[in-house]
């Protein structure tokens, strides 16, 4: 067991896998990449064939680039392939401990899941939901959660989850964007004790938007709510008399299993389409692959299902693997610092898959945290969001791993479904800070502005070569933006990721981060230009330039320049106002951390805000080439303004 420390002592670079680990892991021989190289379509077809298809496919793929079909002919149904197909030898297994912020403990085995999944599957039918309408939940992390995104799935319902902490208009956009007839949310939940007023939100954002047409209204904090006759249920009612047995629809392979919505660099998100078949092979067999999942694993995911992580490693991946998953629904320093460590020993978790963001505040919270439980029980951990710095990863490897773990940073994003890049914990030597090699399958290389791979040690853009099964399918409604953002970079069959990376001398993957305007705060998402958009709707902004700063905790932190329209003051108070107005609107991550006054914005002649220029102010670097600015000299004015209000 390796000692525990807040300062790791030595730099070791490099990690082989453990020996009894790798011994027992589900793949322990590197020749999967061999085979699964020569052959992708029959490396998918094989994993494909360990889930239950009511049709199976005529061709493996399609590949008409940008577009992709996988398993066609294919007929399917996932969330059978979650929970049915289990209860032949798990109908008593727990699938889903869920502990709640309040410290309240519910479980649920496969059967008793299944049936709960059935019933709201009923009510949704009943409530004249049918195969293709999009159903919105808006839900913390509750149970209901799960079971609501489950009972979509039965009958064919795409669902399109938004994060609890989104704000009501943030939620109006996405129902408006989804032509969502119904919503499913609550009547509130709990954030450090404190409570959230769901539904109130949800009032004020749907007022509106006119779409909605029914809410089901879980009751989870037992707040103070008002129900609006003839559009408003609640979830106890209505599930009380609501039959306990539902076919699953048959899907075909290419139907829409959800969307997710996501920050892009233009003002309005983005609907990520998933289809069904490809989805449920590619989470099936990376769960599988990349936390080696055996019968008695615990394994606990600390995302939100309001993400995509949610999505494909809570809820799809895991539970087709037929695995015991732990959920919390709370902050991890409430009621104090330990919750993570006090929920591992007590459920016995055996995998944990979280995020840096957490990794680099438990850093700082210190090691004793951690030391007061025990968490020997844990076998393999893993890192997805953002790029772990070595540190991060050294810290988490020793303190939490207890030097015993292999660690998987795993990169991916909404778009592709699936992790694709990735350590096999029983066969990857792994480097602190790199997310190692793509997966069995895929090809993924850094590329120049040209298309040309670069050199080791030079950055470049991320690419993925080929096509996988869990690939976004589109835009929705965009197929425009889904060409221009993805497919347009280079030849239209390379799909450029948005991110920076180079590769070492040993064609390791290192991710630098975003070379969009996408600034990624606590591992979420959020698009420069969404978040001009709502600041430019208040009254008394002209202008807003929003960026990215590095920080050490969140990863980055959100610096907001504004010009004021003529007549309206600078003051704190309309800083404050400005802060909560961003709050409000996009949600509570959401608050930018300084809000820059200035007279003028670093722009080209033609008037566009120069956001390079922004981030490189806001980031202590050196700004580059400034000849095409109007006005250079803004340049040192804001400056000199970010660094005097940093040090305030
Ligand atoms: C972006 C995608 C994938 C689920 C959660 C985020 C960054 C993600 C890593 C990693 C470096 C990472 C990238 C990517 N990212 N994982 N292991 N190392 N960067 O999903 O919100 O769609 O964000 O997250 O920048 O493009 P997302």
């Amino acid at each position: 067991m390796g000692e525990r420390s807040d300062q790791p002592k030595k730099e070791v670079k490099e990690f082989e896998p453990p020996e009894d680990f790798a011994a027992n892991a589900t793949v322990n021989d590197p020749d999967i990449y061999r085979r699964a190289e020569e052959d992708p379509e029959g490396f998918w077809e094989e994993n494909a064939k360990e889930l239950k298809w009511y049709r199976e496919w005529d061709r493996v793929l399609k590949w008409e680039p940008p577009h992709s079909e996988w398993f066609i002919g294919g007929k399917i149904n996932a969330c059978y392939n979650c929970l049915d197909t289990n209860l032949e030898k798990r109908a008593d297994k727990t699938a889903l401990i869920w502990e709640a912020e309040n410290g309240e403990i519910r479980k649920y085995t496969y059967k008793e899941l299944l049936d709960e999944v059935c019933r709201f599957a009923n009510v949704l039918k009943d409530s004249g939901i049918k195969k293709g309408d999009i159903v919105t939940i808006y839900l913390p992390m509750i149970p209901e959660v799960i079971i609501a995104m489950l009972a979509c799935a039965r009958i064919g319902a795409p669902h399109s989850v938004v994060f609890a902490a989104f704000s009501g208009d943030s939620l109006a956009t996405r129902i408006g964007n989804a032509n969502s007839r119904v919503l499913v949310t609550c009547d509130g939940y709990s954030r450090r004790g404190k409570v959230v007023e769901q539904k109130n939100k949800v009032d004020d954002g749907i007022k509106s938007c006119g779409i909605i047409e029914k809410v089901i209204v879980v009751r989870h904090h037992g707040n103070d709510i008002s129900m609006k006759e003839g559009r408003d249920v609640w979830w106890h009612e209505v599930m009380k008399d609501s039959d306990i047995s539902c076919e699953p629809e048959i899907m075909d392979s290419e139907d829409m299993l959800f969307l997710m919505y996501t920050s892009g660099t233009t003002g309005k998100p983005k609907g990520i389409v998933h289809a069904t078949g490809g989805y449920m092979v590619a989470t099936y067999t990376t769960t599988k692959f990349v936390f080696d999942l055996n019968e008695d694993d615990i394994y606990w995911c600390t995302a939100d299902c309001g993400w995509i992580t949610g999505h494909s490693y809570i809820v799809y991946g895991p539970l087709a693997n037929g695995a015991t998953l732990v959920t919390y629904e709370g902050a991890p320093d409430y009621p104090d610092k330990d919750r993570y460590w006090d929920i591992i020993e007590r459920h016995k978790v055996t995998i944990l898959y979280t995020a840096p963001t957490a990794i680099r505040t438990f850093m700082k919270w210190g090691s004793s945290w951690p030391e007061m439980h025990d968490i020997s029980t844990l076998r393999l951990i893993g890192s997805v969001g953002e790029p772990i710095n070595p540190g991060a990863w050294l810290w988490y490897h020793e303190n939490i791993g207890l030097g015993k773990c292999p660690v998987v940073d795993t990169w991916w994003q909404t778009e592709t479904g699936m992790i694709m890049i990735s350590p096999l914990p029983g066969v990857t030597t792994t480097k602190p800070g790199s997310a190692t090699m793509p997966m069995p399958g895929i090809k993924a290389a850094v590329l120049d502005e040209k298309g040309n791979e670069t050199a080791p040690g030079e950055d470049g853009y991320l690419a993925i070569l080929n096509p996988w099964p869990s690939m976004v399918r589109t835009v929705f409604g965009n197929e425009e933006r889904f060409i221009e953002t993805y497919w347009s970079k280079w030849d239209y069959k390379t799909y450029f990721a948005g991110d920076g990376a180079k590769r070492d001398d040993d064609g390791y993957f290192w991710i630098i981060g975003r070379v969009d305007d996408v600034i990624k705060v606590s591992g979420h998402r959020i698009g420069s230009a969404e978040f001009e958009s709502i600041m430019v709707s208040h009254p008394s902004v002209a202008e807003a330039g929003v960026v990215g700063k590095e920080d050490e905790l969140k990863g980055e932190v959100i610096y907001c320049y504004v010009t004021l329209r003529s007549g309206t003051e600078e003051s704190d108070d309309l800083k404050r106002e400005l802060r909560s107005y961003a709050e409000k609107n996009i949600g509570p991550f959401a608050r930018p951390k300084l809000i820059i006054f200035s007279d003028d914005l670093p722009k080209t002649r033609s008037g566009k805000i120069m956001r390079r220029v922004l981030k490189s102010i806001a980031n202590n670097k050196d700004p580059g080439d400034l000849t095409t600015l109007q006005d250079p000299d803004v340049v040192e004015v804001l400056k000199e303004r970010t660094r005097t209000l940093e040090s305030a």
